[in-house]
């Protein structure tokens, strides 16, 4: 079972009614099919799907989040929630001025900050509240993304600019919030499937002119996730180990404070529901929405939901507390979405009407409403913060 994308888009089950590459993005497109082509020789034959997508995502200079290619926004291939304007980045302001408040201070670190535009609402709206982290710090495995994101703060806060840094590794420790918005769901899966004779891992091959699906008996790790979910023969899926290696490592730096990471997904329950038995990988190419990851290579973003239970169980197991976890819309509404509309002039028809559109997009279940959720896992704060007062659903996961 497929579901619309990320961003209400439908998905189009031909992708040859995708708009074609120019002759330049084709050019790109091929160096780094070489690249992965030798990489699959260098192996015998085939990579792990995760490997294969860790590579048209991130080569460096060639991935396709490591190219110049522009990925968010109008322009891009797909909109992301701080690229609609400023109204998440204020209410997500909410939780980290009363997580800062609690622990006299502290620091921010966002992690995959995209185009640097949640990094910079949230910092103005956080200095108008009086609640300035010490730091901004973030963590960006694209290099171009990095340059982007300066550009974005130098433009919109140049004054704040002396607060961000980025970071080449995780710091050592943390207080403070830790923050990632559609980071979860840009990690690398392997991709599954239930054979009669047990669990198959996918794998990725060259064959003649193109790259094909191939099949071997699932690694150990995996298997050991699969088999308990006696999945029907046939049923193809996704897991992240890599997310939950992710929010293992982020949990073990996190001394004193919470992390926030809002995503679209589901509980373990409804993630590998009956029948939703082709999984959940989307690629994102020109606002357009298909399930082919072995075509458009570095040109088209490649995505798959996540399993909050997965993503609580890595971080309770390192002792983290399971704070809140809800949808996007009650999160917002939580975090004083109504407020901070109301306090807009409806005679400014343009601003009004932006936010209105901007409201309709974040909250609506037929859009990012229910889709997208926020989980937050804690160590060492006190008192309850917005954002989970209404719709607690940790009992879901
Ligand atoms: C789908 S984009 C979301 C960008 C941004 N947060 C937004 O909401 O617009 C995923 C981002 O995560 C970054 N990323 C992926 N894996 C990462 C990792 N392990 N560490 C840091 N950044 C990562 C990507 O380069 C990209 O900036």
């Amino acid at each position: 079972m497929k579901l619309p994308d990320r961003h209400g888009q439908t998905a189009s089950p031909d992708p040859r009614a995708l708009p074609p590459p120019t002759a330049e993005e084709q050019a790109h497109s091929s160096k780094l099919q070489h690249l992965i082509r030798e990489e699959i020789a260098a192996c015998g034959g085939l990579i792990s799907f995760a490997r294969f997508m860790e590579l048209a995502l991130y080569a460096p200079g060639l991935g396709y989040y490591a190219a110049g290619k522009y990925k968010f926004g109008a322009a891009g291939d797909f909109v992301t929630a701080p690229e609609m304007g400023s109204l998440f980045a204020r209410c997500l302001a909410r939780p980290c001025q009363s997580i800062l408040a609690q622990l006299g201070g502290g620091d921010i670190l966002e992690a995959g900050a995209g185009s640097g535009a949640l990094a910079a609402d949230l910092l103005l709206e956080l200095e108008a509240l009086g609640r300035l982290p010490e730091r901004y710090l973030i963590l960006e495995l694209s290099n171009d993304l990095r340059d982007r994101q300066a550009e974005t703060l130098r433009h919109k806060v140049p004054r704040l600019l002396k607060r961000v840094h980025w970071l080449d590794s995780l710091p050592v420790e943390l207080r403070g919030v830790i923050l990632a918005n559609e980071l979860l769901d840009a990690i690398p899966v392997e991709r599954f499937q239930i054979a009669e004779d047990g669990v198959r891992q996918l794998h990725v091959t060259w064959e003649t002119d193109r790259f094909v699906w191939r099949e071997k008996p699932a690694n150990e790790a995996i298997r050991a996730r699969i088999e308990p979910l006696a999945l029907s023969p046939g049923y193809t899926s996704e897991i992240n180990l890599q997310a939950e290696a992710w929010v293992r490592s982020v949990a073990d730096i996190l001394k004193q404070g919470v992390m926030l990471l809002v995503d679209y997904g589901f509980p373990r329950a409804e993630f590998y529901h009956s029948q939703r038995t082709d999984g959940t990988l989307m690629c994102h190419y020109h606002h357009r929405a298909h399930d082919d990851p072995l075509k458009l290579i570095g040109l088209q973003d490649i995505t798959a939901h996540v399993d909050f239970t997965a993503i609580a169980d890595a971080a309770t197991g390192t002792s983290l507390s399971l704070l809140g976890y809800t949808s996007q819309a009650a999160f917002l509404i939580g975090c004083g979405l109504e407020p901070l509309m109301s306090a807009s002039d409806p005679e400014d028809v343009r601003v009004h009407l932006g936010l209105t559109q901007q409201v309709k997009k974040l909250t609506s279940p037929h859009e990012m409403g229910e889709l997208y959720k926020v989980i937050a896992l804690g160590r060492g704060t006190r008192e309850p913060f917005p954002g989970f007062a209404a719709h607690d659903r940790r009992g879901r996961l």
